[in-house]
This record gives structure tokens, C-alpha cells and sequence, in this order.
């Protein structure tokens, strides 16, 4: 063979491992609406900026009759490229092969990269579009897969791992990318469930459909499984982009700092106004989010999941920050199980990577009950402690308004490590609300009085008065400052800045105990 027919024999390869499953199938993913495993990594990554490894891998079973069915590549596109001139290991999923399972040479691939990543610390991107475990191959399969968990929890915690579902994911597909840092669908075209309708009705005899049982919303507002959900592919993979700006490239490094033109001195007097005379009275916390960060912008995760609890990126100042925010416009903020395991693992994804908490607190407490306390409200609660407590990156705390009992020392309190702690005039922190308050401590007292209703009253105006406010926890340390709420973004945006060089350790261990 002549040099000039191996270059040929080169390109034939090339086209042919570019065609994936052939056009009938690229046809049929476009008609469902969905692109091809190489569209969306041209639609994700700077133009021209993708480097494909392993096209020539191809699987080797011969189960089933597929010996004589190969194609070059297998079921999976992998490689490396650049975002916003960052560097990215991705993997695309070609639902065109084999329905985008995952055999042994899939498997494989996926774990080059990832090793990659890992060793040459930058962000994994997957973009997943998967029937699992290449059923022709059997145990070699699961094997796979599960070599790929392995590789998902080494990297946690040492670069950044994306998940995006694109299509159909069952089994393992869902595996792999629920031990990664973010789950990003797409309505109406992305699925995510262990089993799909079919099993389902089988085992359970229920009816089901795809939608219903793993679409995007299910996941997004009820399972707490995806954590951002977009209409297009265009805009799931506009939002990644997004979201990497946020992010470092690995837990070496700092996050990015994009200068910004809002004045970091800027005061906003619309805070000064934003907490009603009435305490019972609700506000929307993403107001003060919005008027405190660099030009509003923020980054929500989970947005329609738990929304008593806020979390999301944003900058203050340039810096990159994560903030967890109790919401008061929703169940009035309380912590309920899902609130504090959402809160949790964020406060745990920014300690990990470097990136400063910012913590708006109002809240009067755990959510009593027995759906609560028999749903594990002790071991969420504590699993949102345990974060806090451990999390040795900057720290800052604002109270707005009520920071009670419990609730208290968990949001991030001074006593856990908060490094800087402010409260708004408004704040009231205590063991618990005036109301609650007075009929414990003054259960006999209203028993005898000649009129409960209006002691009660005064003797709540009298708790109110020596307790709702921030003075008792500013006058020991607990609390730094009281600040007016116009101040809070320059007094944030000085408190990150004094606060960039600090150096915290936990005891040297294997690894702790989180209350899981
Ligand atoms: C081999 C598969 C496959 C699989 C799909 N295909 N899933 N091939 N192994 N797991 C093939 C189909 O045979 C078909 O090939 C092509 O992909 C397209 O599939 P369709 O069914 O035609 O597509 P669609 O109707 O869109 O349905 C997609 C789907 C469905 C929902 C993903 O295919 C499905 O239910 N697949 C099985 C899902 C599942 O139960 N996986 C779990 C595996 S166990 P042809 O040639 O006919 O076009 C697992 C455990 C791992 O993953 C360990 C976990 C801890």
C-alpha cells in the first residue's frame, strides 16, 4: 500500500467513525428533536477548539451476532477542547450506536479521559444519552460501569464534574452522573429513571409514563435529582457554559475573577426597606440576592426544588461566591429535610472548590412534625451542620430577620467558624419565636391569668422587646457588626477581600463521617 492510499485509508476511517450509526439513525435523533453526540459537542465548546481521542476504538463481543456489527468509535465521543479558552475533558453519549450503551470499549473510553482530568486538573463534561449497560455484553458491562463510578468518585472533589442528560437514561446512565456535581435536562426530550415504563408496570403494575416518571420537571421539582432544567439542548448547554464561569478547574486553584463594572461601594437603599413592620409578614429573599451581588446576576441551583432554601452562584466584587439563602416567601423559610440536604451538599460543592459561602439567614427553625421526624429531619439537619461546621472556606453570614433556635447555630453561625457576621437591625435571635417562647415559660402564669389572651399579649411585647433583635448576640461577639441593609454589599464585598488569604484546616483524617 502506498503512503497516499494509507492517508486515504485514514480518511475513510475518520468519515466513517464521524458517521456514528449512519443517517437513517441521525435522521431519527433529529426527527426526535434531539442533536447527534458531535452537534452538541460543537455546540458546547469553542468553535474549532475540540480534540476527538480514540476514534478507532471499536468493541469486542461477539455475542449476539455482533461480531459482524461494529462501528467505528462504538457508542461514545470523547476528548478534550475549551470553553471560554478553559480546558474541559468531555464525553458525548451517540444514541445512534447501540442506543448510546455502554459496553466495555465505552467504558473505557470514558475512564481515559476522565483519568485525564484528573491527573491535568480541568472539568469533566458528560453529555448523556444512554439505554446503561450494553445488555449483549452482560457482567463485562456492569463492569464497566461500575469502573466509571469509581472514576466519578475519585474525581469528586478534585475537578468539577458536569452531567448533562440529553435523552433517555436508564440504569447506569442514571448511576454515573448522580455522583457527579450537577445534573443539568432538558424538558420534554431528557428522561433519567433506574427502570424504565416498561418494568415499571411490570414489577409494580403501574402505569407511567416518561414523563412522569423521570422528565426533567420530576427531577427538577421533585426529586431534587436535576439540578438545572432548560427548554432546548441549545440552552441546557448555554446554561454549562454558564456555570463553568463560576468555577475553577480544579480544588488547587481559586475560582475565576471577572472584574466587574458595578461599584463595589454601591449602597441600595431598597434594602433598607425590604424587611416588613410585621415579622409574620413574608419578602422574597432573591430580591436582596439580586440587589446585593455584582449587576444581580445569580446563578440558581435547584431553583424549583425545597424553594424555602435558596442556593446558587453569583459574584460579589469580582469574586466568585456560593450563597445559601433561607427563604421567607416560601413555608416562611423553614428547614425541612429537603432544604437542608439541598443546602448541604451545595455548602460541601464550594468548600470542596475553593469558593466563599455567603449565608442570608431567616428562619424560625426546623419544620415540626411527625412527616418530618419520621422522614430523618434529625439526620438532614444534621447533615447540613456537619457541612457547615467542616467548610474552612471564607464564611460570611447575614441575618436579616429571625435566626431561631437550632436554625441559628446551623446557618452558619459565628460558633461553627462563621468568619464574619453581620445582622441587619431587624434580626431577631433567639431559642425560639416570642410566641412559642411565652407559652412554655409562661404556661402557669396564663393558666391563672383572668385574661390569657391579653397577658399573653403583654408578655409576648415584653419577650419581643428584651429578645427580637440583634444586640444581646452583638454585645458577647457572636454576632461582628449590625449593619444597616444599604451597607451590605461594599461590607461584603471588604469582608471577601480581607478574608482572600485565609488558611483553615479540619484534623488530619481519612475522610469524616457525614451523617448520610
Ligand atoms: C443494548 C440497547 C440498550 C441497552 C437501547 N438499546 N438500550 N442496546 N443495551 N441497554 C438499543 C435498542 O435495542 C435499539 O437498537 C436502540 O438502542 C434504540 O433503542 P429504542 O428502544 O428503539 O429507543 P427508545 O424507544 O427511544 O427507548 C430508549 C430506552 C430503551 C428508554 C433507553 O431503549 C430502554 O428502555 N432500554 C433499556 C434500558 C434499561 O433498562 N437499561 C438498564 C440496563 S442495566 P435497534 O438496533 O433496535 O435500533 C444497567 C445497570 C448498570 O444499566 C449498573 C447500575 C448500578
Amino acid at each position: 500500500m502506498s503512503n497516499h492510499q494509507k492517508i486515504q485509508r485514514l480518511r475513510q476511517l475518520r468519515a466513517k467513525s464521524r458517521q456514528g450509526g449512519g443517517e437513517a439513525r441521525i435522521d431519527a435523533q433529529h426527527k426526535k428533536g434531539r442533536l447527534t453526540a458531535r452537534e452538541r459537542i460543537a455546540l458546547l465548546l469553542d468553535k474549532g477548539s475540540f480534540r476527538e481521542i480514540d476514534p478507532f476504538v471499536e468493541h469486542r463481543t461477539t455475542d449476539f451476532g455482533l461480531a459482524k456489527k461494529k462501528f467505528v468509535g462504538d457508542s461514545v465521543v470523547t476528548g478534550w477542547g475549551t470553553i471560554n479558552n478553559r480546558l474541559v475533558y468531555i464525553f458525548s453519549q451517540d444514541f445512534t450506536v447501540f442506543g448510546g450503551s455502554l459496553g466495555e470499549v465505552h467504558a473505557e473510553k470514558i475512564v481515559k479521559i476522565m483519568e485525564m482530568a484528573i491527573k491535568n486538573g480541568a472539568p469533566v463534561i458528560g453529555l448523556n444519552d444512554s439505554g446503561g449497560a450494553r445488555i449483549q455484553e452482560g457482567v463485562v458491562s456492569l463492569g464497566g460501569y461500575a469502573e466509571l463510578f469509581l472514576q466519578n468518585t475519585l474525581a469528586s472533589g478534585v475537578v468539577p464534574q458536569i452531567s448533562v442528560i440529553m435523552g433517555p437514561c436508564a440504569g447506569g446512565a442514571v448511576y454515573s452522573p448522580a455522583i457527579t456535581d450537577f445534573i443539568f435536562m432538558v424538558r420534554g426530550s431528557s428522561y433519567m429513571f433506574i427502570t424504565g415504563p416498561e418494568v415499571v408496570k411490570a414489577v409494580t403494575h403501574e402505569e407511567v409514563t416518561f414523563e412522569e416518571l423521570g422528565g426533567a420537571d420530576i427531577h427538577a421539582e421533585t426529586s431534587g435529582v436535576c439540578h438545572v432544567a432548560a427548554d432546548s439542548e441549545g440552552d441546557v448547554l448555554f446554561l454549562v457554559q454558564k456555570l463553568l464561569t463560576y468555577l475553577p478547574q480544579n480544588n488547587l486553584e481559586d475560582p475565576p475573577f471577572v472584574p466587574s463594572n458595578d461599584d463595589p461601594l454601591r449602597m441600595e437603599e431598597g434594602l433598607n426597606a425590604i424587611i416588613p413592620d410585621d415579622p409574620s409578614k413574608p419578602y422574597d429573599i432573591k430580591e436582596v440576592i439580586a440587589m446585593t451581588v455584582d449587576n444581580g446576576e445569580f446563578f440558581e441551583i435547584q431553583e424549583a426544588f425545597a424553594q424555602n432554601i435558596v442556593i446558587g452562584f453569583a459574584r460579589l466584587g469580582g469574586h466568585s461566591i456560593g450563597i445559601i439563602a433561607n427563604q421567607p416567601a416560601v413555608l416562611a423559610g423553614v428547614l425541612d429535610i429537603n432544604a437542608s440536604e439541598k443546602a448541604a451538599r451545595f455548602v460541601r460543592f464550594c468548600d470542596s472548590f475553593n469558593i466563599p459561602i455567603l449565608t442570608f439567614v431567616d428562619v424560625p427553625g426546623f419544620l415540626p412534625g411527625t412527616d418530618q421526624e419520621h422522614g430523618g429531619i434529625i439526620r438532614a439537619g444534621a447533615k447540613l451542620l456537619f457541612a457547615y461546621c467542616e467548610a474552612t472556606v471564607p464564611k460570611l453570614t447575614v441575618i436579616t430577620r429571625k435566626a431561631y433556635g437550632g436554625a441559628y447555630d446551623v446557618m452558619s453561625s459565628k460558633h461553627i467558624r462563621g468568619d464574619i457576621n453581620f445582622a441587619w437591625p431587624s434580626a431577631e435571635i433567639a431559642v425560639m419565636g416570642p410566641d412559642g417562647a411565652v407559652n412554655i415559660i409562661f404556661r402557669k402564669e396564663l393558666a391563672e391569668a383572668k385574661d390569657p389572651v391579653k397577658r399573653k399579649e403583654e408578655l409576648v411585647a415584653e419577650y419581643r422587646e428584651k429578645f427580637a433583635h440583634p444586640y444581646i448576640a452583638a454585645s458577647r461577639g457572636y454576632i461582628d457588626d449590625v449593619i444597616e441593609p444599604k451597607e451590605t454589599r461594599p461590607r461584603l464585598i471588604n469582608a471577601i477581600e480581607m478574608l482572600s488569604n485565609k488558611r483553615d484546616t479540619n484534623p488530619p483524617k481519612k475522610h469524616g463521617c457525614i451523617p448520610l
